[in-house]
């Protein structure tokens, strides 16, 4: 497989630093050591994965690499956001040099949000920046954290505080890891596919909503992760340091870290978080009269149908506690004491930006994280 013939597969990051080619279909990861080959000019690869993939999906991932001549190292890391701590990516920096790699070589990510964060920034700043291939495993990576070159690590005064901006040489997502997800890792994951829908095009939203009454199958399932990747490859291509159009993929974010920050991570996960912000940010809209009635209501309905929470009253009277989330809003120390960019939407399938104080949001919360009527 040529550089070119990777390049020209038809979904792909375009950015000012190069094409980063994505690769979604059943069978991708045969192809990863073709592709790998392509990318890069040296032949050592450092494979890094988590304790709950490695004995799933590594050795099916090292194979293609080692057919296609690389020496490839592995690197197992505890599995969980703990993992993405300083420790953690100097554990990686090790291993690094343990396989002698070189700024020619190549990390690959094989993993779910946590993997590819960490190994992405490991990547970023290793010899100043060495290659990376995201392959995910999660629907959570596949549909958004793999693509778009966002890596971090957490620090005690916040998630991901210290990062880089590092796009990956190629993202290659095979649909067939989703057959070993357990069902809550999914439903995770479809938050952030709904999310898609909502602000970005209607007709996907009305496709799940189908999909939610019949139950999803590996066909909507290939057709999600495509549809998914296409939207974000565009908005980073369009905006890759999120100085205006990639803040819309934090629809439901704002609401929902202040979640995660109030119970704690790992009390709630991620998408529950983000399932119940996206409803607070809708009920937010309708109130100021920026929203269609009843677009809640029509968002709620179909979170429940992926078993996902239909706002933050479902998750429990701390995530629904209107003091907690202002407070957890304005210590997130990514804000300093700026306006929240808020995002609202204009309907199903568009959003728009808006600019707003936490103490104008606050007088939202009660009625945005209430229970539904
Ligand atoms: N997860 C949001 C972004 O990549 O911008």
């Amino acid at each position: 497989m040529t550089r070119e013939e990777v390049s020209g597969t038809d979904i792909a990051v375009r950015t000012a630093g190069g094409v980063c080619p994505i690769v979604a279909e059943s069978g991708a990861l045969g192809k990863l050591g073709a592709i790998a080959a392509a990318a890069v000019r040296g032949r050592s690869a450092c494979v890094v994965t988590d304790s709950n993939v490695a004995p799933l999906h590594l050795e099916a991932a090292v194979k293609p690499l080692r057919d296609a001549g690389f020496a490839v190292a592995t690197h197992v890391i505890p599995a969980g956001e703990r993992s993405k701590t300083p420790e953690g990516l100097v554990s990686l920096w090790d291993a690094f040099s343990r396989a002698g790699l070189t700024r020619s070589d190549l990390v690959v990510a094989l993993g779910g949000g946590v993997v590819g964060d960490l190994a992405g920034f490991a990547a970023a700043t290793w010899l100043r920046g060495v290659a990376v291939i995201q392959v995910p495993t999660s629907l959570l990576a596949f549909v958004d954290s793999s693509i778009g070159g966002k890596t971090a690590i957490d620090l005690p005064a916040g998630k991901n505080l210290a990062g880089a901006f590092h796009q990956p040489v190629a993202v290659v997502a095979d649909p067939r890891f989703l057959r070993t997800l357990p069902a809550p890792e999914i439903a995770q994951g479809m938050a952030e596919v709904v999310k898609y829908g909502c602000i970005l095009d209607a007709d996907f939203f009305s496709f799940l909503e189908g999909v939610s009454t019949r139950g999803p199958g590996e066909s909507d399932f290939a057709r999600i992760i495509r549809r998914c990747a296409e939207m974000k490859a565009d908005i980073v291509s369009r905006d890759e340091r999120e100085g205006s159009l990639r803040k819309l993929l934090n629809f439901g974010h704002t609401v929902g870290h202040a979640i995660e920050k109030t119970l704690g991570y790992g009390v709630v996960s991620h998408g529950e978080a983000v399932a119940a912000g996206s409803v607070a940010a809708v009920r937010i809209g309708e109130a100021l009269g920026v929203t269609p009635k009843g677009s809640a209501n029509r968002i709620a309905a179909l979170l429940r149908a992926f078993s996902l929470p239909d706002g933050a009253a479902a998750i429990g009277p701390e995530a629904a506690d209107p003091d907690s989330i202002a407070a957890a809003m304005l210590s997130d120390k990514k804000k300093f004491g700026a306006d929240i960019h808020f995002i609202l939407l204009r309907r199903i399938g568009e959003a728009t930006i808006f600019p707003m104080t936490a103490a104008k949001i606050r007088e939202f919360l009660p009625a945005a994280l209430a229970a539904a009527d």
